[in-house]
């Protein structure tokens, strides 16, 4: 353990779990051996950790034997089977899907916003969805000022978000495109070259998405207050990485819009862009590639008492996916909540 950690991780062939190597990379995690596994169709092919070619194995309910860390993110199913046959032999899963994400003995964590939850958990953590982690880290200072009544939020979200399948969808459609060739669609309904789905998971029975929920049900669990109400509209745009947002907040009580900067401007995983007349304000392909969460077009909304308006953009496989996921385990190891 002084020398490092035994880490696993699940869906390694995937976009967050490729991220996920080279976030570990990145912050010199202490990784005293790396398991990456993925699906049988994988096993076998190699992936690179500190410059080291790496056999991607074969996910199995043995992967789990002497692991003390597993990031996950290979989707829910996965998820509900695996995470708990880790779990149950000592090892500690982050896990970047929605599988256990609203279980009352899950924390659901946000490092910037409610690291205290990791107290109590018992080896499987939840790392919330990426349109909702990016909007409470910006929206926390606020909260803890004044306290949020409502947000109002339509999400612009990048197509890495469903995973590598979509990024080729949409680089097969521009190539489509330039070379005038019929454009095909596999993973989303419609094209999403030059398009805008406002369609981000399953449509439920009250006609919103399952994205949408998640938006709802998540914040009201970070922030530990049932009573935020969150009106969500979440839109794919045709954006390879990024997530943008804009927020209307309503607030239990007055902030100006620079006691909103102030806030801001030393909040922590916080970067303010914010000079519109200078066309500076935050944008997905600046955003991309970064760990911060960036918020520009600051302005009080005329229409409600107490609201603010902001642009909020973060990049999704970073912030709001494996950035996320390994601050969580930088706290776990830093705080003493692994290996219980
Ligand atoms: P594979 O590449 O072998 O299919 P993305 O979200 O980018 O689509 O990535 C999903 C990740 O989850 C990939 O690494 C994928 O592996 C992995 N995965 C999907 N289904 C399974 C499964 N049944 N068992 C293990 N890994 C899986």
């Amino acid at each position: 353990m002084a020398e490092g950690l035994n880490v696993a991780v699940v869906g390694a062939t995937g976009a967050v779990g490729n991220m996920m190597i080279k976030v570990l990379e990145e912050r010199s995690f202490p990784v005293s051996s790396i398991k990456l596994l993925a699906s049988k169709r994988s096993a076998g092919k190699k992936l690179s950790f500190r410059g080291k070619a790496v056999d991607v194995q074969e996910l199995t309910e043995d992967s789990f034997d002497g692991m003390d860390l597993a990031l996950f993110s290979a989707g829910a199913s996965v998820s509900r089977k695996f995470a708990p046959i880790a779990a149950s032999r000592g090892c500690v899963v982050v896990d970047n899907s929605s599988a256990f994400r609203m279980d009352p003995n899950v924390p659901l964590v946000v490092p910037e916003v409610n690291p205290k939850a990791l107290k109590n958990h018992k080896n499987i953590i939840a790392n919330p969805n990426c349109s909702t982690i990016q909007m409470v880290v910006a929206l926390k200072p606020l909260h803890d000022r004044v306290g949020i009544k409502r947000i109002v939020v339509t999400t612009f979200q990048a197509v890495s978000g469903t995973g590598q399948k979509a990024i080729v969808e949409l680089e097969e459609q521009v190539k489509a495109w330039f070379q005038g060739k019929p454009i095909e669609k596999k993973v989303y309904p419609h094209q999403i070259l030059f398009n805008c789905l406002p369609h981000i998971g399953s449509f439920l029975d009250n006609g919103f998405t399952e994205e949408e929920m998640k938006m709802l049900n998540e914040t009201r669990k970070i922030f530990d207050d049932p009573s935020i109400e969150v009106c969500a509209t979440t839109v794919r745009v045709p954006v390879f990485y990024g997530h943008s947002e804009s927020v209307n907040v309503e607030l239990k009580g007055p902030l100006s819009v620079e006691e909103v900067r102030e806030l801001l401007e030393s909040a922590e995983g916080v970067r303010m862009v914010d000079n519109p007349s200078a066309a500076q304000y935050p944008l997905p392909i600046d955003a991309a590639g970064s760990d911060l969460t960036f918020v520009g077009r600051i302005r009080k909304d005329p229409s409600v008492e107490n609201g603010i308006v902001m642009w909020i953009v973060a990049d999704n496989i970073r912030k709001g996916a494996a950035t996320n996921a390994v601050q969580i385990a930088e706290i776990l190891l830093r705080e003493n909540l692994l290996k219980k």
